[in-house]
């Protein structure tokens, strides 16, 4: 039970990562506000997380939207006393995530609202989220932020997706870890290589010859989000299956 009384928000918990990071801290303990702009499913998920005896909140927010951002962190604050840990898993590879044309996916002719959803949700949504929530981890003297990146910010893959990417997990991990550290605050970032929660990604070449289960990624999240990593701040984690030497041959 490593997060016994503590409050977290997940974002992009209605599917993939974000829902099984939901599971895994509601099972350890902790109340989770579920954020996610997919309504439906949210509340689906969340009330199979309570059956189970957890604590979930289906917390609607599109984190396109500051507003909406800032009242899922002060209805948390407010109905648990503190938010201790934020988690960043709404995002996407644009194209893919917009539905863009074959053509959407070259970045030269890539549609420009295809380039904005990315850099609202991939890059601006980690940075307001830290906003809101980084004043109360700082008053309360304890905190963690992960933001959730990609091997692709570490090779370059996707114009757009590889410098949102490698904006969360480089500078914005580096300033929040410098800004939380006097106060006990800690950010950090897991950059995953190709993950299961599509069966596309069996497809993309790693050295070990395989995608990543989900829980393979969402384990080390719950590791940096725990006590165990109390000595651990501003630092990206790459787990990626080898996919990063294979880039380099
Ligand atoms: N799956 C992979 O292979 C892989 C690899 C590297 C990095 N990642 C990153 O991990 C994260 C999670 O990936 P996943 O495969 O579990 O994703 P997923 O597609 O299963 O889930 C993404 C969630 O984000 C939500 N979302 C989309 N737009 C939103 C918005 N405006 N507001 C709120 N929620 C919104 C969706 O509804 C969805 O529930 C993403 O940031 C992705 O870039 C994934």
């Amino acid at each position: 039970m490593r997060f016994e009384n503590r409050c977290a928000i997940v974002t992009g918990a209605a599917s993939g990562m974000g829902l099984l990071a939901s599971q895994m801290l509601a099972e350890e303990g902790a109340k989770v506000y579920m954020a996610d702009i997919n309504a439906e499913a949210l509340k689906a998920r969340a009330e199979e997380i309570c059956q189970k005896g957890g604590a979930a909140v289906p917390a609607v927010c599109d984190v396109r939207e500051w507003d909406q951002i800032r009242d899922t962190v002060e209805r948390a604050v407010r109905e648990s006393g503190s938010i201790d840990i934020v988690i960043n898993f709404a995002g996407g590879f644009p194209p893919r995530m917009c539905k863009a044309s074959p053509e959407g996916h070259y970045f030269p002719t890539e549609p420009l609202d295809v380039i904005d959803w990315g850099i609202d949700v991939n890059f601006r949504a980690p940075m307001l989220f830290a906003r809101a929530a980084m004043g109360h981890m700082i008053a309360q003297k304890r905190g963690v932020i992960i933001n959730i990146g990609s091997i692709d910010g570490w090779t370059g893959g996707g114009v757009d997706y590889a410098a949102e990417k490698s904006g969360i997990t480089g500078g914005l991990t580096k300033a929040l870890a410098r800004i939380g550290a006097p106060h006990g605050v800690r950010c950090c970032a897991v950059s995953p290589g190709p993950v299961l929660t599509r069966a596309a990604m069996s497809n993309m070449k790693t050295a070990l010859g395989r995608a990543a289960e989900p829980k393979e990624i969402v384990s080390l999240v719950m590791y940096l989000c725990s006590d165990d990593a109390a000595f651990v701040t501003g630092t990206d984690y790459l787990i990626d299956g080898g996919r990063l030497l294979l880039n380099n041959q």
